[in-house]
């Protein structure tokens, strides 16, 4: 198993950039990581350190790739107590839901029983051209929690 498990959910591809860039970061601090785009909940390791990286699409929804994660989480409401994680969202101001998927995501690993890893970074991209580099910033003082 592979120390940081990054989770991408993205539509236009700008949460999935966001989260080979956290990836290559990790490994260049000596992480071993290992990269899953929108996965099933078979694929994922159900302990250890994950690392979720979501934008939000319609009014506040997942993107089309992460729901079905979301919805097995909640039909088959596994144990997650043996996981902590750390959160990155990607969203718009302009929408009255911001960054909504990051937060049903928190919500849902912590119902679980998943413990969160510092805080929820919400990254708004009309304020940050390059997402990048917030979630750079955000990762280097994640990393002294792990
Ligand atoms: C159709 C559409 C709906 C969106 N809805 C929301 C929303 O409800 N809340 C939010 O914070 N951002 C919303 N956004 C903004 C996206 O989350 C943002 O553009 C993000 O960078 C897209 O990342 P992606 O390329 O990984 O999908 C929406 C964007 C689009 C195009």
């Amino acid at each position: 198993m592979a120390d940081i498990t990054l989770i991408s959910g993205s539509t236009l591809g700008s949460a999935e950039y966001v989260a080979e860039h956290l990836e290559e970061k990790l490994q260049e601090a000596g992480f071993s990581t290992e990269l899953l785009h929108g996965p099933s909940l078979n694929e994922l390791p159900l302990q250890g350190t994950w690392l979720v990286v979501s934008s939000t699409h319609g009014a506040g929804e997942l993107p089309d790739n992460l729901q079905p994660l979301y919805e097995a989480i909640t039909e088959t409401q596994p144990d997650l107590s043996a996981v902590r994680f750390g959160a990155v969202g990607l969203g718009n101001h302009e929408y009255d839901l911001f960054c909504g998927a990051i937060r049903s995501l928190d919500d849902l690993l912590i119902a679980r029983g998943a413990q969160r890893i510092g805080h929820r970074l919400e990254i708004d991209v009309l304020e940050h051209e390059i997402p990048e580099d917030p979630a750079e910033a955000w990762l280097s003082d994640w990393t002294t929690h792990i």
